[in-house]
This record gives C-alpha cells, structure tokens and sequence, in this order.
C-alpha cells in the first residue's frame, strides 16, 4: 500500500513536470545571447518573505479567530552580479536564503520585490528563456526523476524532452562526465546510493550543455573521493570556459575551492561580496590550521601519555577533551600532523577519526560584521 502511494504521487510529478519540460522546448526557439553581454546574472534588490502561519491558526482564523499573518524574511534586498564565465559562490550558514536566491534565479519562485535578470532575460517576465539556458541542481535533487526507471532511463527522458541531437550518446557522454560507473546505468533510480543520485542530477543539470549552472548545496550525499573531483569539475566549468557557476553552500572549503568570488550571506543580506583569495583574511590560523584525532574510548589514556610527546614536534597549541585531541600545527602543515597520527597509531591507541577542524562559517560571518581581519 505504502510502496503503492509513494510510486502513484512519484508518477503524477513526474508526468506533470515531463509534459511542462516537453511543452517548454518544443514552444522555444533559442537563441544564442549575445557573446558581448559581460554579466550573466544581475540581482537588484531581491526581497521574498514566506508565511508561516501554522496550519492550527489558519483553521483558528477560519472559525473566526483575529487574522494575523506571521512572516519570515528569506530574503532582505539582496543585490549583486555575476560576470560571464565566473564560477560565484553563495555562502551562508543555514537558513540564511541561498536556496531562495537559488529557486527565484532558477524561476521557481516569485520575489515580493526586486529584479533578477539570467543572461539579459528577466527571471519572471521572461522565465521561459531563462530555463532554455540553464541547468539545475536543486537542493532536493531527488526531484523530477521516476523511481521505478533506471538511471540511463531516466537520463533519456531528459535528453528527450530537450530535443537533444544524439540523445543516447548524449546521455553516455554525461554519465561518463560525473562519473557515474557502467555498471549502474541500469539501475532503477530507487536502488542507487544517495551520492549516486546526486551524481545523477548533476548529470542531468548538464545535460543541455547550459550556459549557466546552478548547483545549490552540490556535494550533500558525495563520497569525499568524489569531492575532490568534483571541485576540479567546477572549476574547469564542466569543460566550457564560457560557462557560468552558480554555487550555494554552507561549506567554506568548497567555495575556497572552486570559486572566483563569493557573496556572503546571512539572515537574507549580503554581508560581503569578496575574491576567494581574501577568504583566508576571514578565518583565524588557530581554525585553520588546526587539526582533530578522535580516538577509541578503550585508548584516552593513551591519548594522554601522547600529548606529552607532542613537544618533539612542531605543534603551536594542543587540548584534549575526553576522546579527542585538537591541535594546532604550524603553517598547518600536513606533514606534521601525519606524524601526529603516525605518532599515535605507534602508541598503540585506536583511532576513530583524523580531519581538519571544521571551520564554523557563522563564526566567520560574525567576524565580518564586527569589522575584524586578519585575525591570529
Ligand atoms: N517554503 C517555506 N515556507 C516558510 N519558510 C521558508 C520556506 N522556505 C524557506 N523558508 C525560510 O526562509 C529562510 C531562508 O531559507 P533558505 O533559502 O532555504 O535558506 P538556506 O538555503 O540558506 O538554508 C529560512 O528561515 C527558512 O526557514
Ligand atoms: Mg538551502
């Protein structure tokens, strides 16, 4: 029954968003954008609120209860541009509207107020040209593809729908691009392992060969061999100089990564708009450069007797709380903290973990607001 529901709801998405796509594309008649145009994307004053009104205070309101209508604001007059061939970044931490900037820009969503403009196309009077040159990876990627078709059918669909030339070599050459294995091509989507289905809508985003790329929170379910190859695959544009990236993350490292510059939001505002090289201004060394052993709870006493050898190297700065023990190494070389590892595998202490501290992009952003650089 369940099994049964899930797939009868699946279906009618599915239909209803295949016959949109389908309908989209035979009605157009693209045009190539004038190569002259130096912005690709231009964001003037954006301004969205939702409603959240419970659904117990509407049915109130219905039997006559005082009407009020509670908002929050996702959006704050959020401006900025994007030029021709850059891969930009949003950054921010939960909450603080990428995916909104995202789904208007992408023109999912009407904005109260403002303007946004995709390759000289306006996102609402012109929404129609605006899908014709793009490509999506949207937060829930899971969205718009059929359950019970395989994941090379899936692709097909799509490369259908948008009247590709050599629609099956199409689909082979962007399965290869993401790096999606033969051997799960014929796979039903339901069966794939999460990082696959990202893989997946990744393909899909390119398989039109867009203009412009929108990947909202992109390496959400990759497995980390994959990010790293990923961040190669951003950065090269996904082989198209003249492609633009969009890409909205909560995680500094991708965009340090991948982006020419970046916009920093938080609670809907812009707080900065910057080159990635002058993100490391932003973030101390003593977060940078520090590093995180977690180990077995069998082995905290020997995680002890370890940090007192810990002076033979080149550590600035340590502490140990219960199982982990974070450390701040020089220059934060990674050959130094290797030894630590080395060091500690050596000791006979069992290690669960061993990574880079994470860097609390909320802590950044409050360093930006109070006006603080270049910190120890
Ligand atoms: N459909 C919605 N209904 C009500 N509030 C929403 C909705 N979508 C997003 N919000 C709220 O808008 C704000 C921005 O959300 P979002 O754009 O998804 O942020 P981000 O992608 O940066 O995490 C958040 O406070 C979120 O709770
Ligand atoms: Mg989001």
């Amino acid at each position: 029954m369940f099994d049964f529901w899930n797939n009868y709801v699946a279906l009618n998405y599915f239909y209803i968003l295949s016959f949109s796509i389908i309908f989209i594309y035979r009605s157009s008649n693209v045009v190539k954008v004038g190569t002259l145009m130096k912005s690709s994307i231009e964001v003037d004053n954006l301004k969205k609120s939702y409603d959240k009104t419970r659904f117990r205070d509407r049915v109130a309101m219905l039997f006559g209860a005082k009407r009020t209508r509670e908002k929050v604001v996702a959006l704050d007059g959020v401006s900025f541009k994007v030029r021709k061939g850059e891969v930009f970044g949003v950054l921010g931490p939960n909450g603080a509207g990428k995916t909104t900037i995202v789904k208007i820009l992408t023109t999912v969503l009407i904005p109260d107020s403002g303007e946004a403009k995709v390759l000289g196309y306006d996102v609402i009077k012109e929404s129609l040209e605006v899908r014709k040159r793009i490509g999506v990876l949207p937060e829930d990627s899971r969205r718009g593809f059929g359950w019970r078709l395989t994941a090379f059918e899936n692709l097909l669909f799509y490369a259908y729908a948008y009247l590709l030339p050599n629609p099956k070599e199409r689909v082979k050459e962007v399965l290869k691009l993401v790096e999606l294995e033969e051997e799960h091509w014929d796979k039903w989507y339901q069966r794939l392992s999460q990082g696959m289905k990202q893989k997946l809508a990744l393909a899909r985003a390119l398989l039109p060969n867009p203009s412009v790329v929108f990947l909202d929170e992109p390496t959400k379910g990759l497995d980390i061999m994959f990010v790293a190859k990923f961040r190669e695959m951003v950065r090269n544009k996904f082989g198209d100089e003249d492609r633009t990236i969009f890409l909205s993350t909560h995680d500094l490292r991708l965009v340090e990564g991948t982006c020419d510059r970046v916009a920093i939001i938080n609670k809907g505002k812009i707080v900065a708009i910057k080159p990635v090289s002058e993100l490391k201004n932003l973030v101390p060394n003593s977060i940078r450069n520090s590093y995180v052993l977690e180990v077995d709870s069998k082995s905290t006493d020997r995680l002890n007797d370890l940090v007192l050898k810990l002076k033979e190297l080149d550590i600035e700065w340590y502490q140990v709380d219960n199982h982990k023990l974070e450390f701040l190494v020089k220059d934060g070389s990674l050959e130094v903290a290797n030894e630590v590892l080395k060091m500690a595998i050596n000791n006979g202490i069992l290690v669960h973990s061993f990574h880079k501290k994470e860097i609390d992009i909320e802590e950044v952003i409050m360093r930006i607001l109070r006006g603080g650089k270049n910190a120890s």
